[in-house]
């Protein structure tokens, strides 16, 4: 699959989280590798799902500063993708199938959620983080 590319439509007018959205490309990118064999794709898991818990609380302490509007539906999607995480990630310790298939259609999933969660989602507080 092609890398994610970064457009500049996908800025939200913060550095520090378009810098962590950049990232979180990069470690999707990384998870679709036939050659990632159990314990590698059970690193590359942990990495994200520490580096999602980050970035959300991140964007979710700058939502809250800002007095946000929008800010409980915004969380809402945090946690049921934090509940999603979890759950591939349990289905992925007790399963031990084809990590190049896990690791291919997790890396699906994720960047249709991120693209699409970047793109409509973080966008619609992007006004007011410049009026910051
Ligand atoms: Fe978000």
């Amino acid at each position: 699959m092609a890398r994610i590319e970064w457009l500049e439509e996908y800025s939200v007018g913060d550095a520090g989280i378009d810098r962590q959205h950049q990232d979180l490309f990069a470690l999707i990118d990384r998870l679709d590798d036939a050659s990632l064999d159990t314990s590698a794709m059970s690193v590359a898991f942990e990495k994200l799902d520490l580096y999602v818990n980050e970035h959300f609380r991140d964007e979710e302490d700058i939502l809250k500063q800002v007095g946000y509007d929008d800010l409980d539906a915004h969380l809402r999607q945090h946690d049921e993708f934090r509940d999603w995480l979890n759950t591939a990630k349990a289905s992925f310790k007790s399963e031990h199938g084809d990590n190049a298939a896990v690791g291919h259609n997790l890396q699906v999933f994720l960047k249709d959620w991120l693209l699409n969660h970047i793109i409509k989602t973080d966008q619609a507080y992007k006004s007011w983080l410049e009026g910051r």
